[in-house]
C-alpha cells in the first residue's frame, strides 16, 4: 500500500499559491502511483469561492483515489459551507484494500486552532473497531509539537484526549498537516507524521515545498520525503510497530534508512 500524503495547497489568487511549483509537485507526484493521495488539509488560504473552485480545478489533475480534509484556512469567510459541495464529507471512516483512513475536521470556523471534540472521538474508535491491516488517522492540525516550524502553537485543544486513544490502541500512523514542515515521530507504538507544503509560498527556512509518500509493506512504514523544487527524495523514517524497530533520519543520524 502507497500513501501520498500531501499538505498545504493553499490556492489562491495572490501571493500565498505557487502555480509553478503546484504543477511541478503534481507531475511528481503522479509519477508515484500512489494506491490512495491523503490531503490534509489549506486547500485554500482564505476559503473564498473561487479559490475553492481553483482548488478542485488543480485537484483535478491529481491522479487516483483521494481522501480530503479541511483545514482552519478553508473555514474562514464561511468556506465550510463550501467544503462539502467541491470535496465531500469533513468527517469519514473509508476503506481502501486493506486499509482504514479515518479522516477528521479539526478546524472550526474563522480560527487557527483545532479541537476534535467527543463526537470525533467516537469516529476514531469506530475506524480502529474494523481492524483492518492499517488503520489511518488523519486530519489537519498537529497532535504534538513540530520542530522547525515557529513558535509552537496550534496544537489542537483536545491533544492529550486524542493521543490517549489512539496510543491505547496502538493506531499505527497519524497523518497532519498545517505547520508546512515534514517531521515524522514515534511515540508509543504509533507514528506521527506531518507533510509540509505542496505549492504556499510561505515555507520555513531551506525546507521549500514538499510532500510525503508512505510505503506500507508486511506492516513495515517508510516514510519518504520529497522535495519538489530540487526533485529529490530522502527516507525519513523506517518504522516496524510489530517489533518497534524504529529508524529516524532526524535522530539516528549514524544509522542510513534504506
Ligand atoms: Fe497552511
Ligand atoms: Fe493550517
Amino acid at each position: 500500500m502507497r500513501i501520498a500524503h500531501i499538505s498545504d495547497i493553499h490556492a489562491n489568487d495572490g501571493s500565498d499559491f505557487n502555480n509553478k511549483t503546484f504543477e511541478k509537485a503534481v507531475k511528481l507526484l503522479n509519477r508515484f502511483e500512489a494506491d490512495l493521495v491523503f490531503i490534509s488539509g489549506d486547500l485554500t488560504s482564505y476559503g473564498l469561492l473561487h479559490e475553492y473552485e481553483l482548488a478542485a480545478e488543480k485537484l483535478a489533475q491529481i491522479e487516483g483515489k483521494k481522501a480530503i480534509v479541511p483545514g482552519n484556512h478553508d473555514e474562514k469567510n464561511l468556506g465550510y459551507k463550501l467544503f462539502p459541495e467541491f470535496f465531500g464529507n469533513t468527517d469519514f471512516v473509508r476503506y481502501y484494500g486493506n486499509c482504514t483512513i479515518v479522516g477528521l475536521a479539526t478546524s472550526e470556523p474563522d480560527k487557527d486552532n483545532g479541537r476534535l471534540g467527543r463526537g470525533r472521538h467516537r469516529l476514531i474508535i469506530r475506524g480502529i473497531q474494523r481492524k483492518k491491516n492499517l488503520t489511518c488517522i488523519g486530519f489537519h492540525h498537529h497532535l504534538v509539537p513540530i520542530p522547525n516550524s515557529g513558535r509552537e502553537h496550534n496544537i489542537i485543544d483536545d491533544a492529550g484526549e486524542t493521543l490517549d486513544i489512539i496510543l491505547r490502541n496502538n493506531v499505527p500512523l497519524v497523518l497532519m498537516g498545517h505547520r508546512h514542515v515534514p517531521y515524522a515521530v514515534k511515540i508509543h507504538n504509533t507514528l506521527l507524521v506531518s507533510a509540509g507544503t505542496f505549492s504556499c509560498n510561505r515555507t520555513r527556512a531551506h525546507f521549500g515545498n514538499t510532500f510525503n509518500i508512505i510505503d506500507v509493506k508486511n506492516k513495515q512504514i517508510v516514510v519518504t520525503v520529497v522535495d519538489i523544487e530540487k526533485q529529490k527524495q530522502q527516507k525519513m523514517v523506517k518504522f516496524n510497530p510489530d517489533d518497534g524497530c524504529y529508524i529516524n533520519r532526524y535522530y539516528n543520524t549514524e544509522k542510513r534508512i534504506d
